[in-house]
């Protein structure tokens, strides 16, 4: 039998504050995490959402190093940009705090001490690089080396540029510290270990058999993990950004940053319940009590951590609720290729904000009409702009307008009294209200890709219904019909600014404010009573706009720099070839010419003819740089030639007496030699 619970505390993965935040972000956890939230809300449930930012760990440390900075300004930095862009998409968090506020600090600290006064964790030694010239235990990131395997340069965990294989960082060949390219020595070093073996019957039953309703990709990877033997997982680390370890003599150590971060949901609840206990309570209503639901919303690379490490940790320490459902994401693409922080290839909310202000609503509908809830998932520029103007503009937005302006026409904007329903005005009402049953049914289950889509039903039952009763043609002969189509038009109006509240709140509150709709709820959906007759409507205005194909190819042309940038900056130059002697460098004849003519060739699109004098007869040389150059930015300079080199014939007859020497850039691009200095045609080069 379903469970009944009282209320509902729904976390939301705390991102790193080492970078802002992207589309992806939006897309995997918070988007759907704020939809399922607000439609608790709308319901009328208790329900709490808590946010934050994770700001430990080996990320913040490197990009500290590699910008000169301290850790703690790494965090302050990114820890505002990030808050500022959920706030901006209208992510509407309870609580959104940072794991280095003091009360984060406190608590997980005393969570740990807890665990290791009750000889909850396990002692183990181990043996681990260590930088003698920083005095630094060396985290597997931070060492490199060559590949065993394909002898590329890898990390310590894993050959990234290589073969792709998991590695040991004593599998290096060569070992290197990354930060002072030392190498590094092993040194013995004490940490704290969650035995996660002795709670493997545990989770095995609470998950495998009490939870086979998470979503495939959930329950799947976690069978995978509790069919191997699961091994003690170290909660503390030698690093110097963390909470330090609360225990005697582990001086340079701290908190691994997966036990801090999820504790983090814990912390950033007790500070939001101590700053307002009359309206939230204690923080342990929210985590302890039986009556509470517990929900995780997360990506992928996650689950491991919320659904085997964290329950463990709380199963350890006693007295926590389990969680309930961990809804999990799939990765989202952007145009094909893996959205990457490093490569700079993803659509960052902050700039998206600036590009297409006002457009929240329609990045959060793309993102959850593509939304990678059972598989990896694409966004394209050229589907958000379809997806804009055929669905929102021309679907949800035209209903609206219509129903309004033809109402502001017939009836000066007052709800029409709604007369006699025809057969197919009911058949019409039947079909909306079925969509509440539907997009419940969704949501309660978190599939949010279909219950928008259902919400979507709704404009497009309105659409019809307006092209088949055409209110327009009756205007001059029965206004008491129009005003029963406007009536309902206006009903399905109002119906849709409930069922799209949780999906897209901005136009939803816009589209409340033209209806002028007071108080709104979730149970109200289905409803041909929500708007009185004689009611004032305000003012019709578009609720979406239109998006040019100008503003799409700005995006597309950013991508292709992007991508160019990142060939640039991974460009290797090729190995030198073998040894040539003297006397052979000698045989080659390279001299300077001067171009007197340049033209393309008819029908070889790829060559130029070119006309040089080279100090004796002057000849032909035919190059293939048509797609470099254009003839007449080439007539009058001075190129490198080989003047020996074997005359070559063409398909047409063309015959090429020399070869012009052309630099290939890391593109494939070509850049024809020349000289810093004129001199005379024919001059040897030496
Ligand atoms: O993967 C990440 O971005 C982590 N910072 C998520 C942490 S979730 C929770 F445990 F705080
Ligand atoms: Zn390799």
């Amino acid at each position: 039998m379903e469970k009944k619970f009282k209320r509902t505390t729904v976390t939301s993965a705390l991102p790193y504050a080492n970078g802002p935040v992207h589309i992806g972000h939006l897309a995997g956890v918070y988007v759907p995490a704020d939809i399922y939230v607000r439609y608790l809300r709308l319901k009328g449930e208790e329900v709490l959402f808590v946010g934050g930012s994770d700001e430990h760990g080996v990320p913040v440390t490197q990009r500290a190093r590699k910008e000169g900075i301290t850790p703690q300004d790494v965090v302050d930095r990114y820890h505002n940009i990030i808050k500022e862009s959920f706030k901006e998409f209208g992510i509407s968090f309870d609580v959104y705090s940072r794991t280095t506020s003091d009360v984060h600090h406190k608590f997980a600290s005393d969570f740990f001490r807890k665990l290791y006064d009750e000889g909850k964790l396990v002692e183990q030694s181990t043996m681990q690089f260590y930088d003698e010239k920083t005095g630094k235990f060396l985290t597997d990131r931070d060492v490199v080396g060559e590949c065993p395997y394909c002898h590329k340069q890898a990390y310590g965990n894993q050959c990234e540029e290589g073969c792709g294989r998991a590695l040991e960082p004593t599998e290096l060949i060569n070992p290197r510290s990354k930060e002072t390219g030392e190498t590094p020595v092993l040194k013995e070093t004490k940490n704290w270990y969650l035995p996660l073996n002795e709670y493997q019957q545990w989770l095995k039953e609470w998950i495998l058999e009490g939870h086979k309703e998470w979503r495939p990709n959930v329950y799947g990877q976690c069978k995978s993990w509790l069919d191997m033997d699961l091994q003690p997982r170290a909660m503390t680390r030698d690093l110097d950004w963390g909470i330090p370890v609360p225990v005697e003599g582990a001086d340079g150590k701290v908190l691994y940053v997966w036990f801090d971060a999820p504790i983090g949901y814990i912390s950033n609840t007790k500070e939001l319940c101590d700053n307002e206990p009359e309206k939230w309570g204690t923080w342990e209503k929210w985590w302890q009590d039986e009556g509470t639901r517990l929900l995780h919303f997360i990506g992928k690379d996650n689950i491991v951590f919320h659904c085997i490490i964290f329950p463990t940790m709380m199963k350890a320490h006693g007295g926590y609720v389990m969680p309930d459902n961990v809804p999990s994401n799939e990765f989202l693409n952007l145009e094909d290729d893996k959205i990457s922080t490093s490569r700079n290839w993803a659509v960052w909310l902050h700039e998206y904000l600036v590009d297409f202000p006002g457009k929240q609503d329609v990045l959060r509908y793309v993102l959850t009409a593509n939304a990678p809830e059972t598989k990896d998932n694409n966004f394209t520029w050229r589907d958000f702009q379809a997806r804009n103007n055929n669905e929102l503009v021309a679907v949800y937005g035209n209903f609206v307008n219509r129903a309004l302006v033809l109402t502001h026409k017939y009836f000066d904007g007052k709800v029409p009294a709604c007369g006699a329903l025809t057969d197919y005005d009911k058949a019409t009402v039947a079909e909306f209200m079925d969509v509440k049953a539907e997009v419940e049914k969704l949501l309660d289950t978190f599939k949010f890709r279909e219950a928008q889509k259902e919400a979507m039903n709704l404009a497009r039952i309105g659409n019809k219904y307006l092209a088949d009763t055409e209110p327009w043609k009756l205007a001059k002969t029965d206004m008491e019909r129009v005003g029963t189509i406007l009536n309902l038009s206006l009903q399905l109006a109002a119906n849709l600014a409930i069922a799209f509240e949780p999906f897209l709140p901005f136009s939803s509150e816009k589209l409340r404010g033209m209806l002028g709709m007071e108080t709104f709820e979730w149970n109200q959906l289905g409803s041909t009573d929500l708007l009185a007759a004689g009611h004032q409507l305000g003012k019709a205005e578009l609720l979406f706009e239109k998006i040019e194909d100008s503003a799409i190819d700005a995006q597309m042309q950013r991508l292709e720099d992007i991508k160019k940038a990142n060939e640039a900056a991974n460009y290797k130059a090729n190995p030198v070839k073998p040894t040539v002697s003297f006397e052979d460098w000698e045989k080659l004849d390279i001299r300077v010419g001067t171009v007197l003519e340049c033209e393309r060739v008819p029908k070889m699109k790829k060559l130029l003819k070119f006309k040089i004098a080279d100090g004796l007869a002057d000849r032909t040389i035919v190059s293939g740089i048509a797609e470099h150059y254009a003839p007449e930015e080439l007539v009058g300079k001075q190129v490198l030639f080989i003047a020996n080199f074997a005359p070559r014939q063409f398909k047409n007859g063309l015959v090429s007496e020399g070869m012009i020497l052309s630099a290939e850039n890391y593109d494939g691009s070509l850049a024809v030699t020349s000289l810093l200095r004129e001199v005379k045609p024919g001059s040897e080069v030496k």
